[in-house]
């Protein structure tokens, strides 16, 4: 049995699809499955659940998060805008460092602030939360980020920096122009970084400690995402961490997340044909139309369906997936872009009962894709972005 693959209303959805275009196809029952569970995970804990809109835009995934979560995290003004109605009622954090955000018809609003002059500009009923470097509250070589630094170790390019030089009175200078609105801190561990529970609870802490250097009784803490390294997903997993973290950090002080991949862990699949393919010493490669550059930028991703078209209608090519012993050979899958990078991925699979390996034509569909990959999904040098298919 393989364990990727899609059930019965997604695969059939699959075998529906052209058979010369890319597509990205999202399984919404197992969305909905997750976002009920996390939101319940959240409520049992007390720790408010926005859904980070970046990692999915779809307007079905929008509407499930409205309906089970506490709101939305907004990574801009522009994507605030979405929301529409939506955001009524709901608690809205964004970052914004323009002040457009006091338009987002929120019931309530947490700016996240990275300096005085954003201060100056946020929108007189928004709380403010001042964002934190995640790699300077809890330093280690997991840290991760932008910044590449002379000793090598990556920290984040965003947030103050707890620690260096000058950031105690960079935070106090933000708190006096906040004029009792600086209500505490946002800390995001970083675009594709898994968080394991005990980074978490150690982040939490470091906040709370740059919260009692300062003198600042805070009442917000804003941990973001990157939560699905959590028990590899497991809810179950999130809610035991959520608990442990509600016990580590006072009542007074209204807890959040801002779970993306989590919520699309297990639901997307991506679909792609072979245009053309050659032998090397020791692999085969076969172009696919489905190009990583284009349509699966941050994805990590498994082979979960081999198919052939027989009269018509796709059938799986026997043997290959998994390899039958002693026939395996590793297959690199590229993308069809001039890109050299442009790799979907390369896996030791058989060939098919007729002694084909991968014909022209063949359909290769991969597991593990989430909301990222639609919300990149895009066209370079003549390849148009992947159709986009949201079953039921
Ligand atoms: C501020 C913020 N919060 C939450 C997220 C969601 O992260 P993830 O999809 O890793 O959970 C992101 C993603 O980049 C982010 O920038």
């Amino acid at each position: 049995v393989n364990a990727s693959a899609p059930p019965p209303a997604v695969a059939a959805a699959i075998d529906a699809l052209p058979a010369d275009e890319p597509a990205l196809v999202y399984d919404l029952a197992a969305v909905e499955r997750r976002v009920r569970a996390i939101g319940a995970a959240g409520r049992s804990h007390g720790v408010r659940v926005l859904f980070a809109m970046k990692s999915f835009p779809h307007d079905a995934v929008i509407d499930l998060a409205a309906a089970h979560l506490d709101g939305f995290d907004a990574g801009s003004p522009g994507e605030a805008d979405r929301l529409g109605a939506r955001a009524a009622g709901r608690l809205v954090s964004i970052t914004d460092p323009s002040g457009r955000a006091g338009d987002v018809p929120a019931g309530d609003l947490v700016i996240t602030v990275e300096s005085a002059a954003q201060i100056a500009v946020a929108p007189p009923r928004a709380r403010l939360a001042i964002r934190l470097a995640a790699s300077h509250l809890v330093p280690g070589p997991d840290a991760v980020g932008g910044v590449l630094e002379d000793t090598g170790r990556r920290t984040s390019r965003f947030g103050v920096r707890p620690g260096d030089d000058g950031s105690r009175d960079q935070l106090a200078a933000m708190v006096a122009a906040g004029r009792g609105r600086v209500v505490g801190f946002h800390v995001h561990h970083g675009g594709v970084a898994a968080t394991s529970p005990a980074r978490l609870l150690a982040t939490a802490r470091a906040a709370l400690a740059v919260a009692d250097e300062l003198g600042l009784a805070i009442t917000w803490l804003d941990l973001g995402g990157s939560q699905h390294g959590i028990g590899d997903g497991a809810v179950g997993a999130l809610a035991a961490a959520l608990a442990e973290l509600r016990a580590a950090v006072p009542a007074s002080v209204e807890l959040a997340i801002e779970p993306g991949r989590l919520l699309a862990l297990d639901a997307g699949y991506a679909v792609g044909h072979v245009v053309a393919g050659r032998e090397l010493a020791e692999r085969s490669v076969r172009v696919l139309d489905l190009s990583r550059s284009c349509h699966l930028r941050w994805q990590r991703i498994t082979p979960a369906l081999a198919l052939r078209q027989h009269a018509g209608a796709w059938r799986p090519m026997r043997g290959v997936l998994p390899a039958r012993t002693g026939e395996a050979r590793r297959v690199l899958f590229t993308g069809p872009t001039c890109y050299e990078e442009d790799v979907i991925g390369e896996w030791k699979l058989g060939k098919d009962d007729d002694g084909a390996r991968w014909p022209d034509g063949s359909r290769l569909v991969v597991a593990g894709v989430d909301g990222y990959a639609l919300a990149w999904n895009g066209g370079f040098g003549g390849i148009a972005p992947a159709r986009v298919v949201a079953v039921p």
